[in-house]
């Protein structure tokens, strides 16, 4: 028998040593909200819990973002050491079949995810992705891509592929149409939905203010 509160606890170890002090967004704190956010969700969803917990700790322990855009290393990392840990094939083959699908690939891009327990850390994954994390989070990434805050001159755009989703270099407040403001519609989950739904509001007055400024509207 392999003794699950410890592999947790190690994971958790692991993970934080690893995102510790990162600054576009992908911090340790970015992963330690999605792991409480999907404990509270695998509860109320009835979902295994111990394996929504270690995929929502290893979901971001390479993004393609910061891999060239190699989508299979962080899949591999995480595989890697749950075989160390002494997890079973099974499991492991689960947790990272998760890792791999709960990545945003673009507007347009269909993404499937076949297990509850995947269902709820894509939630909790794209809840930390809205609201004023969210919004905060954004502007840290687009600053760290050099992306200008917002240009009323271009045009947000849907994406059609997931390679033309990675090549993107729009503003920010694009984004916000891009991706953030259709992941309320795109939940898995009852629970998911109710908690976007507040978030959603949130964004949609902060761009109501961010215009109204911008067109000095006092
Ligand atoms: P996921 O966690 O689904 O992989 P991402 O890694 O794409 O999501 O995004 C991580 C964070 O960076 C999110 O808060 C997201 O909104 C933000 N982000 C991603 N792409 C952009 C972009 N082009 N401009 C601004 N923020 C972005
Ligand atoms: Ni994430």
């Amino acid at each position: 028998m392999i003794n699950q509160s410890l592999i947790v606890e190690e994971t958790t170890e692991f993970v934080r040593e690893k995102l510790s002090g990162e600054t576009t967004g992908h911090d340790w704190f970015h992963t330690e909200r999605v792991f409480r956010l999907a404990n509270y969700i695998a509860e109320k969803e009835g979902a295994d819990i111990f394996i929504v917990q270690l995929a929502s700790l290893l979901h971001d322990i390479a993004d393609w973002k910061f891999h060239d855009g190699n989508e299979e290393k962080g899949p591999e990392i995480a595989a890697t050491w749950l075989n160390n840990s002494g997890l079973d094939k099974s499991r492991i083959n689960l947790i990272r079949d998760i890792i791999r699908e709960v990545t945003f690939k673009g507007n347009k891009v269909e993404n499937k995810i076949s297990t509850i327990e995947g269902k709820v850390v894509q939630d909790a994954d794209r809840l930390d992705a809205i609201g004023a994390i969210g919004i905060a989070r954004a502007f840290a990434y687009g600053g760290y891509r050099g992306n200008e805050i917002y240009n009323p001159a271009l045009k947000p755009k849907n994406h059609n592929s997931f390679e033309e989703y990675k090549k993107n270099k729009g503003t920010t407040i694009n984004h916000f149409y891009e991706k953030l403001l259709l992941l309320k519609d795109m939940m898995n989950t009852q629970t998911g939905r109710e908690i976007a739904e507040k978030r959603h509001k949130f964004m949609e007055i902060f761009l109501e203010n961010f215009y109204k400024e911008w067109n000095l509207d006092l």
